[in-house]
């Protein structure tokens, strides 16, 4: 055991009672879920933790790690996401790519865009809110956004092998350092929220998650654009070489992005080093 699981060992011990708490609250996915669920105080990062201890650890397929802070919460493109205590809910869930069909793995991006649907659909059924989705993995609630979602694979032999999907969800958070007080926001206009609520949205948002997993892919994709916010709006493109903006006109099957140019041309963009600006 290196020294950053023996911290994180020492953290999660006086969860058990939430960890069971959490179990009662599954339906579709407690087979899944309730062989391991690991809840911290607090840790550097949910996903960190996970990606470093599936080279050690025999951790299953459904794992869920659960942390009430995050002292270095990461996003996409190298971003932090902040994660202070007991505001959000920040959580990390082991996948076993064998368990997918081959177009997942050929195509890590359906793993975010699924489980953008199913966030968004734990919301609707825990919280009555309707949020938007910003193009690849974000939830918007009033223009602000409320979740960030960092799907991250493990290789083997160069083969995607496992991923471990990051989810982190504002509740109550207001005080955001400076830089994101005019981008972040959280689900709830409140400051202060049971705990228990915490667990159940997690709960709701693992069950939601392994549900839309099984569905129809196309389905999950229709309701992903049908939830866009970014679909039919004039965007801001930045890539490693180039800004421009573009109208974005339509997402594939395949997750990228369709955006028309000034000069009437089209192009896909792929996630993967693509950050967007909504206007
Ligand atoms: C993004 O905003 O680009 C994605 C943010 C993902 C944040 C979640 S919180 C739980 C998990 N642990 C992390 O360090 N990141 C993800």
């Amino acid at each position: 055991m290196n020294m950053t699981n023996e911290f994180a060992e020492n953290q999660k011990i006086s969860h058990d009672k939430d960890v069971l708490f959490l179990i009662q609250k599954l339906k579709n996915a407690k087979d899944i879920c309730d062989k391991n669920i690991i809840i911290f105080d607090t840790i550097d990062s949910t996903n960190t933790y996970l990606k470093n201890a599936v080279k050690t650890e025999k951790f299953v397929h459904g794992t869920v790690v659960i942390a009430y802070e995050q002292t270095a919460g990461r996003g996409r493109l190298g971003r932090t996401f902040y994660s202070p205590d007991k505001t959000g809910l920040y959580m990390s869930i082991l996948l076993d790519s064998n368990k997918f069909e081959d177009e997942f793995s050929k195509n890590p991006a359906l793993f975010t865009v699924t489980a953008a649907v199913a966030v968004s659909r734990a919301i609707q059924k825990k919280a009555d809110i309707n949020v938007k989705i910003k193009w690849v993995n974000d939830l918007y609630l009033e223009n602000k956004k409320i979740c960030g979602i960092l799907a991250e694979g493990i290789l083997n032999s160069g083969k995607i092998s496992k991923i471990v999907l990051g989810i982190g969800l504002n509740l109550t958070t207001v005080d955001f350092p400076e830089e994101l007080q005019q981008k972040a926001g959280s689900l709830f206009g409140f400051s202060e929220i049971a705990s228990a609520f915490r667990l159940e949205m997690a709960a709701e948002i693992i069950d939601c998650l392994f549900e839309a997993f099984n569905e129809d892919k196309q389905k999950i994709m229709s309701e992903y654009k049908k939830n866009s916010c970014v679909i039919g709006k004039t965007v801001e493109i930045i890539t490693a070489t180039e800004t421009y903006t573009a109208k974005a006109i339509d997402i594939t099957p395949n997750g990228e992005l369709v955006v028309e140019k000034d000069n009437g041309s089209c192009v896909q963009l792929n996630s993967g080093e693509i950050s967007l600006k909504l206007f």
